[in-house]
């Protein structure tokens, strides 16, 4: 193992990582361990394979047909050089193109290449330029070398061919290597000693010890000169972040938020996508002529057009909205329209999910959330999706008030990481009093839902008699400032290294 002492520093470290690891090291680990990137790892492994040290990996190197003619005939540049040396070591350029076996084309490829292995020179003639070569034809370089054993052999070990000259080759177009890029490297028996070997350094003059086996176990007899022997951690030594499985950031927060409203003894409640306009929007007294029921801002479905609604709950709606019912109010007047009712879409909140728990559970306290998909025509931006996400929920109970919603609203973003919330005046058709939740974080303000109490056109119909009161927040923005993202399409984008770094709180 003499010719080992020529081994680099770096290549004496992939051995001791790779001993240590019991032979086998990951290209991923091995680029942490040594602070190398791929190209780095591969140059240090090309050179151990080279020793033995390392078994060669799966890259392939083969010929190519140019590659075969040339290996049997030779490159370019030395059938220029032999002519040369048989000419007396000077032809006219023009010669050599012209009148000489060699053709036009090799000889172009030929003087750059003689030219860049610095064999011969260009120098002026007294009918032209004339291509010079002092002396003999050069010996035989690494790359014919290389072409030459692939000629006999076919095929070689990617890793086994010196890396500039394999490069050149490729570029030539003479070689191609195929399979695929290592992923993992295999120390040889040989390289296994030699790593192992070089783990157990020396302390206090001893042969330390750098991997413990059963053998050594099995034989070892406990006395304090004993113990000096083991070689001791190296804590500085930098080592491969692992990145285990983990769930994705958006569903850690999920999760974080239904523990909040689970611990507070929540219901949860989930509903469809597709919904028919009434639940989606009548029933929550949102007037059939209302903007945001434009195809503008809600997307309507083809198929199915309409979703039927059970005849009493039209007209219980109808009446509230042409004449305010029993409610005490006066409704928005008009006629009611039952098709515009029953028109199918995708819900544009998930306050449909909301309305339809609270009109089958009229009469009972509840306490309910739920998250859901929405859909909005929206243009993408930086803080817009047009399918997002609601954290929707009521209280109803006697003795609910205004106060309980502050409260609960302050509650939920305090335990999420956002102490500071404002409340802004809003409007919802559906609530009285309405407010609009900001949420202050990096130096700003930022909207994050709104809430209200359901008004009594929405909860007196359906015999509900306590206030409900009500919020829907957007669980995308909230993640977004939660982990720190300036564009909530991040959000959606799989990028590992984020997946892999994004801390889960
Ligand atoms: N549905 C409203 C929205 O989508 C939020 C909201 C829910 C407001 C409940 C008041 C009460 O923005």
């Amino acid at each position: 193992m003499d010719n080992h002492s020529q081994l680099t520093k770096a290549e004496g470290d992939f051995l001791k990582r790779a001993a240590s690891e019991g032979g086998k090291a990951d290209v991923e680990y091995l680029k942490n361990a040594l602070q190398e990137n791929l190209v780095g790892i591969k140059r240090i492994a090309g050179g151990l394979i080279r020793h033995g040290l390392v078994e060669p990996g799966q890259e392939i190197a083969k010929l190519t047909n140019e590659g075969f003619k040339v290996a049997q005939h030779g490159l370019p540049e030395r059938n220029v050089a032999d002519l040369l040396f048989e000419r007396g070591g000077r032809i006219l350029l023009a010669d050599l193109s012209f009148k000489s076996p060699i053709s036009k084309q090799d000889v172009s490829v030929a003087t750059g290449w003689l030219r860049k292995k610095q064999w011969a020179s260009i120098v002026k003639g007294a009918q032209g330029p004339e291509i010079m070569l002092p002396g003999e034809s050069p010996p035989l370089g690494f790359d014919e070398r290389t072409l030459q054993h692939l000629l006999k052999v076919h095929e070689l070990p990617a890793a086994s061919i010196d890396e500039n000259v394999l490069a050149q080759l490729l570029e030539r177009k003479l070689v191609v290597v195929d399979g695929e890029s290592p992923t993992q490297y295999v120390l040889t028996a040989m390289g296994l000693a030699k790593g192992n070997e070089l783990l157990n350094i020396q302390v206090d003059g001893h042969e330390a010890l750098g991997q413990i086996t059963p053998e050594i176990l099995a034989n070892w007899k406990f006395r304090p000169d004993n113990l000096k022997k083991i070689r001791p951690f190296d804590f500085a030594v930098p080592v491969a972040v692992p990145s285990p499985g983990k769930p994705h950031p958006l569903t850690h927060i999920i999760t974080e938020i239904r523990q909040i409203f689970w611990g507070m003894g929540f219901t949860e409640i989930a509903g469809d996508y597709v919904e028919s306009a009434h639940w989606n929007m009548d029933a929550l007294f949102i007037p059939q002529d209302h903007p945001a029921r434009d195809m503008q801002d809600t997307f309507y479905l083809a198929e199915p057009a309409s979703i039927p609604v059970p005849k009493a709950d039209l007209e219980r709606v109808a009446a509230v909205h042409q004449t305010g019912g029993t409610t005490g109010s006066t409704g928005w007047g008009g006629r009611f329209d039952d098709a515009v009712s029953q028109k199918a879409l995708l819900r544009t909140h998930t306050t449909n999910t909301t309305i339809r728990h609270l009109a089958a559970h009229p009469k009972e306290p509840l306490k309910a959330f739920g998250l859901g998909r929405v859909f909005r025509k929206e243009t993408m931006d930086a803080t817009h999706l047009p399918e997002f996400t609601q954290i929707e929920g009521i209280v109803t109970e006697p003795g609910a008030t205004f106060d309980t919603l502050v409260g609960l609203c302050r509650h939920f973003f305090a335990r999420m990481g956002f102490p500071e919330v404002r409340f802004r005046p809003a409007y919802f058709p559906y609530t009285e009093p309405s407010m609009e939740i900001d949420v202050f974080y990096n130096g700003r303000w930022m909207e994050l839902g709104g809430c209200g109490i359901f008004r009594p056109e929405v909860t007196k119909p359906l015999g509900v008699r306590d206030n409900v009161v009500a919020w829907g927040f957007g669980l995308e923005r909230l993640a977004m400032m939660r982990l720190g993202l300036k564009d909530i399409r991040d959000l959606y984008v799989s990028d590992i290294d984020w997946l892999r770094t994004a801390p889960l709180r």
